[in-house]
């Protein structure tokens, strides 16, 4: 057999599943074994995507308590590899869904997610859609809007029903099963065919998207089917065999509705989805009766939209129908990161090389741009701070509260940058580039392109440009700095890790007023003064601040070993960026004539050599990418020298 008739044959054979189908009575039998296969929709949605594994953050701990305000956080496992930085929006979504499933309020309201450009709302929602396709559902036979089986059974037969199968039945059946009820079934719903089928966006069973649609191609019957003119001849005007019952609230039945920009629409079209939320019933085509309707509607909207929908009073009815939930753009800067490495793995680029700090570089961009400036700090503090950072001023870790940032910023993600611009200038620095790379060099020179080119606004222009030209290019030369420092100090972490232990020791002892006890010969001296001030004055300790330095550090330290946690050069932030800054220090000038010089003695170029080796092998740079920076290095820093 032909390979591809083989595999076309197989996977025919795999999706073969059998398939529910029977009569009427037949599908009460398997209900009442199984009564939790019937469920409305927003249940459904809610469990399915529960389905897939939920998890609890503990917020207490150190880590969240400031990013989540102490709100009690879950992360569900559906949305982890694809959204990153939106705990809060999930949160408030599935807090929605949950009150929605036990048929509280919400199940009568439309979600609306409302943010700025780019922010993720509709790969939000495409996600949330992609989680029901392929589940199962039942549904009777020929039914354009493929109801419950259940709401066969007659108002005065449901009460015993329902407790019969423990389950509660609402909404009738469509005008076109009513029709083959009386007409093929002669009324005996016993026997009504019960069929099963998967939900599928692109099949169009339970999952519908309605488009924004100007004011001239708007028809209703987009929302709720039409009449067909060719039957219109064939039978009366009432009889439901004319109906073409197509629509998004018919198809979208038990599943979700998608409202894409929903308040592009014209206000009478949104009428339906009005009716549909509070009756739960749509109207139809023509003269027939209004149908049951239950769906999840899901729309989504930018913030200019929002503004000008809710200024109309006359929008109060709808509004008042509106769970609106805030999609803005993520403010912590390793979320961020994640965000691009998912669109890079994701394009044809994914196998290019990415110079370090590159993707950090770019995101340090977008989300600088969306910071409101504070005068508790500067902007690229505000960001660390944001990311979980510590911030360490004058020996000690600098205490700004992210709750009286994030109070002072209230608006703050709801403008900047968004992640498509950002992800268009890494598209192209990485067209440009000849050597199938990128590095954070280009990327800035891009980013500052794409600003001059589309950033109309002058204000909002000159700020972007003063974040990358100034704060990001400083920061970037600052990272490289260190980076080429360290590549040049052999064996780096060793020789930290060995002047970290030598500090503790004397200030314990200076401390503690004892003696340093010499490690091989045994021999006791007085703390090393000259020592610890070299260490301290790295990171302005200086004068009468050394003792408590000194002694913070020590208390620090035994508490740590005190609770049995392991202690190594990077335990305490502040003495960690003394040491790195001593070391770093001491191989400056070196690392400066080595790098920035044109002719290299032999000496120098094996230095040179073993550097670059050093960044490839231990800082993942590549022949080029390391050439590049090391250049840009030569070029911008050590420019007085
Ligand atoms: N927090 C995030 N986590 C993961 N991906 C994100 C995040 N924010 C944005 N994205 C990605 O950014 C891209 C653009 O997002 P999307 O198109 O969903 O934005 P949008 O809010 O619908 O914007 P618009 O208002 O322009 O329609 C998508 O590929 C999306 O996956
Ligand atoms: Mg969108």
């Amino acid at each position: 057999m032909s390979k591809f008739l083989d595999l076309i044959k197989k996977q025919r054979s795999k999706k073969k599943k059998e398939k529910f189908e029977g009569t009427f009575i037949d599908y009460l039998e398997m209900i009442k074994d199984n009564p939790d296969k019937i469920k409305l929709a927003h249940k459904r949605l809610y469990e399915t995507i529960c389905d897939h594994g939920v998890e609890t953050i503990d917020v207490d701990s150190e880590k969240y308590r400031d990013i989540f305000n102490g709100d009690k956080i879950r992360t569900y496992d559906y949305f982890k590899e694809e959204f990153f930085g939106m705990e809060s929006v999930i949160n408030k979504l599935m807090r929605y869904l949950k009150s929605a499933a036990h048929k509280g309020e919400e199940s009568r309201q439309v979600l609306l997610l409302m943010g700025p450009v780019g922010a993720g709302k509709s790969a939000l929602t495409e996600h949330i859609k992609r989680s029901l396709d392929g589940q199962s559902y039942f549904h009777l036979e020929g039914d354009p809007q493929r109801g419950e089986p259940l709401q066969l059974i007659p108002r005065s037969l449901r009460k015993d029903m329902e407790a019969l199968l423990d389950v509660s039945i609402e909404g009738d059946i469509s005008p076109v099963s009513r029709w083959k009820l009386l007409n093929e079934y002669d009324g005996e719903y016993e026997n009504f065919k019960v069929v099963e089928s998967t939900f599928s966006q692109r099949g169009r069973r339970g999952i519908a998207v309605v488009p924004p649609m100007d004011a001239n191609s708007q028809d209703v019957s987009v929302l709720i089917g039409t009449e067909d003119i060719s039957k219109l001849d064939l039978y009366p005007e009432d009889d439901p065999r004319v109906l073409s019952l197509n629509g998004a609230f018919n198809v979208g039945n038990r599943g979700i509705v998608e409202f894409v920009e929903v308040f592009k629409n014209e206000i009478e079209f949104l009428h339906t989805m009005l009716t549909a939320t509070q009756e739960k019933r749509v109207p139809t085509p023509g003269k027939h009766d209004m149908v049951f309707f239950d769906g999840v509607i899901l729309a989504h909207c930018n913030e200019s939209e929002w503004n000008r929908f809710k200024s109309e009073h006359t929008n109060e009815a709808i509004l008042d129908r509106v769970v609106k939930i805030n999609v803005p753009y993520v403010l912590e800067l390793h979320q961020e990161m994640k965000i691009y490495q998912k669109m890079i793995q994701r394009s044809d680029f994914r196998n290019a090389h990415i110079a370090p700090h590159t993707l950090k570089i770019a995101s340090m961009f977008s989300v600088m741009s969306r910071l409101k400036p504070t005068n508790k700090c500067d902007l690229l503090t505000k960001m660390k701070i944001y990311n979980g950072e510590a911030i360490i001023e004058k020996g000690r870790v600098k205490k700004v509260d992210i709750k009286d940032l994030k109070d002072e910023a209230k608006h703050e993600g709801m403008e900047g940058i968004s992640t498509r611009f950002v992800m268009k200038a890494l598209d192209s620095a990485l067209s440009d580039s000849d050597k199938d790379m990128i590095t954070p060099i280009n990327v800035i020179d891009s980013l500052i392109k794409q600003v001059k080119e589309q950033i109309i606004d002058e204000e909002a222009s000159s700020k972007y440009l003063e974040i990358l030209q100034k704060i990001i290019r400083e920061e970037y030369l600052r990272i490289l700095e260190t980076e080429i420092a360290k590549a040049f100090i052999t064996a780096y972490e060793e020789q930290a890790q060995s002047l970290f232990d030598t500090y503790l020791d004397n200030a314990e002892c200076y401390t503690t007023n004892s003696k340093v006890k010499d490690k091989i010969t045994r021999e006791e001296r007085a703390p090393d003064e000259k020592f610890m001030k070299s260490i301290e004055e790295m990171i302005g300790v200086v004068g009468s601040a050394r003792d408590g330095f000194r002694s913070d550090v020590t208390a620090f330290m035994f508490s740590k070993l005190r609770r049995g946690e392991t202690v190594n050069y990077k335990s305490y932030g502040p003495l960690c960026e003394a040491v790195e800054q001593y070391l770093i220090t001491s191989v400056k000038d070196i690392s400066r004539i080595v790098t920035k010089s044109k002719s290299r003695d032999d000496n120098q170029k094996k230095k040179y050599s073993d550097m670059i080796q050093t960044l490839i092998e231990d800082y993942h740079y590549n022949e080029n990418s390391a050439e590049e920076i090391l250049t840009y290095a030569s070029n911008n820093l050590w420019r007085d020298s």
